[in-house]
């Protein structure tokens, strides 16, 4: 078998957590493969919210097993909480949950310094998220990171006292000083660690590889989105982890020529939360109206989101970098009561017209739009693709002709059930 990779093609917030949830009964295993808690996958099924930040998104199949890959962070007390949480609900995650020991921690210090340095880049902020992401990565790369192993080792307190102390003069040099408790805070994290070690610890790489040799059906999980990808986001406006298709590669140790499908997840418009360019953006009713219907407010920070059209050439170049060979089109409904919608289909820059996604990207670039009739209708009371509105079906048409890749599901509302699976 090979790996199936799921991921966001866009700014992040494309509904992932929901596809995933949706498709899990149709394999063995969901694995995440990058970021940490700045993730928010939303899952609503029998009447029921669920927000998940560190955990995959098939834990509520309890006959599935899901995995926390290497390239993933984990902060053990947030980790802690969405455990707590999943055990009130009557699930057994220690059942159908593995983590590999080589994820890194993220230490309360990691968040310090994430709030530092944002407080210094002033009017040039990221607008993190502030959960230590950026921080706990490049203590990764630069080989000081402490991971869900050394929890296990015999100098676990000296490694430990080694980063703190790295961490800890950072801070003071800056003359910065954490708002929280610094004992309360270091307390509940050495006491979280040990909701880590109630679940097997593994070498995910061993068993991710063994389970596709077993000719069982692997879901890679992505999150974020690609245009936040350290490397081809609109960078530095971006998150820290490798959010591509190759991110499964390193981020679950699978190679290359394993890999198989590439689900991409695309909003029929944008949305971004945080600092950074955003070509099709609108500052006007519209915008309001996406983020309002929408409900587009961060699940993780509760942050109003950025809203504007779809835009293909963005969404070219994420299909083209990742090797899309499906998508999955989720929240039209938003736009159900819509006169027309738009798409931008190339950006103007000066005298030139452009359908490429160009490394600078500023003010100076002025989308081009083609212009659709709503389709104002409810989409979410349907469940025959055929069905649908035409105006909706020439969308997608529209959509598909231009990318060149198929829409294989339709999502029409956040519950598992307002979903629709073209033949
Ligand atoms: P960080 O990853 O928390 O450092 O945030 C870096 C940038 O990525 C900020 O603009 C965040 O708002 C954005 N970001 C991080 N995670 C997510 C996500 O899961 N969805 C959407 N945006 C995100």
């Amino acid at each position: 078998m090979k790996l199936d990779i799921l991921l966001g093609l866009q700014w992040g917030d494309e509904g992932k957590g929901k596809v995933v949830d949706v498709l899990t009964p149709h394999y063995d295993v969901i694995a995440r493969f990058q970021g940490g808690p700045n993730a928010g996958h939303t899952l609503e099924f029998n009447g029921l919210k669920h927000v998940l930040h560190i955990i995959p998104s098939g834990i509520f199949h309890q006959d599935k097993m899901n995995i926390i890959g290497n390239g993933v962070v984990i902060d053990p007390v947030i980790f802690q909480k969405e455990i707590e949480s999943l055990e009130k609900m009557g699930f057994d995650p220690t059942k159908n949950l593995f983590i590999s020991k080589k994820a890194h921690l993220i230490l309360p210090t990691h968040k310090w310094i994430d709030a530092m340095l944002e407080e210094q880049k002033g009017e040039q902020k990221i607008g993190s998220t502030l959960k230590g992401i950026g921080p706990t990565y490049t203590d990764k790369i630069a080989r000081n990171g402490f991971r869900v192993c050394d929890i296990i080792a015999p100098d676990f307190l000296d490694k430990f006292a080694v980063i703190y102390k790295k961490h800890s003069d950072l801070l003071i040099k800056n003359s910065y000083k954490p708002q929280d408790d610094i004992t309360t805070v270091f307390t509940d994290w050495f006491n979280a660690l040990q909701t880590i070690l109630r679940f097997k610890l593994i070498d995910s790489e061993y068993e991710v590889n063994d389970y596709l040799k077993e000719e069982k059906k692997v879901l890679a999980e992505g999150a974020q989105g690609t245009l936040l990808d350290v490397d081809f986001g609109s960078y530095p406006f971006v998150t820290s982890s490798t959010t591509v298709a190759a991110g499964a590669c390193t981020g679950l140790g699978v190679a290359p020529n394993r890999t198989g499908c590439v689900i991409g997840i695309v909003k029929a418009y944008c949305t971004r939360v945080g600092s950074g360019p955003f070509p099709t953006e609108l500052f006007d009713e519209t915008g309001e109206q996406l983020r309002k219907q929408g409900h587009e407010f961060g699940s993780t920070t509760g942050r109003a989101r950025r809203c504007g059209w779809l835009d293909l050439v963005a969404l070219k170049y994420t299909i083209m970098i990742n090797g899309v060979t499906e998508m999955v089109l989720t929240k039209a409904d938003v736009m159900d009561n819509f006169d027309t919608i738009k798409i931008c289909t190339a950006y103007q820059i000066g005298e030139e017209t452009t359908d490429r996604f160009p490394t600078e990207i500023n003010a100076d670039i002025k989308p081009v739009y083609k212009e659709f009739k709503g389709w104002k209708q409810n989409l979410s009371e349907e469940k025959d693709y055929e069905n649908l509105p035409q105006a909706f079906k020439d969308y997608v048409a529209f959509i598909e002709k231009e990318t060149g890749i198929p829409i294989s599901i339709v999502s029409t509302g956040p519950d598992r059930s307002q979903t629709i699976i073209r033949a």
